[in-house]
């Protein structure tokens, strides 16, 4: 079975450029006000989500403990 990990996207520091969703479009979605926020919890493990991690210009999205 994967390994359940899950991010989390900080709303305050996520400026809409949409990195995350090009690269892991199973767990993010933009939101209507502009903002990318997680669609499901558990669907980290099919993509890399580290990489939309490292993506991300502002540092917005981390690992939830
Ligand atoms: Fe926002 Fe960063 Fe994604 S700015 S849209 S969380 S890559």
């Amino acid at each position: 079975m994967a390994k359940a990990k899950t991010v989390v996207v900080n709303q305050e520091t996520c400026i809409g450029c949409g990195a995350c969703v090009a690269i892991c479009p199973d767990v993010f979605e933009m939101g209507s006000d502009g903002k990318s926020r997680v669609k499901k919890l558990g669907n980290c493990g099919k993509c890399d989500c580290q990489q939309a991690i490292d993506s991300c210009p502002v540092t917005a999205i981390s690992w939830k403990k």
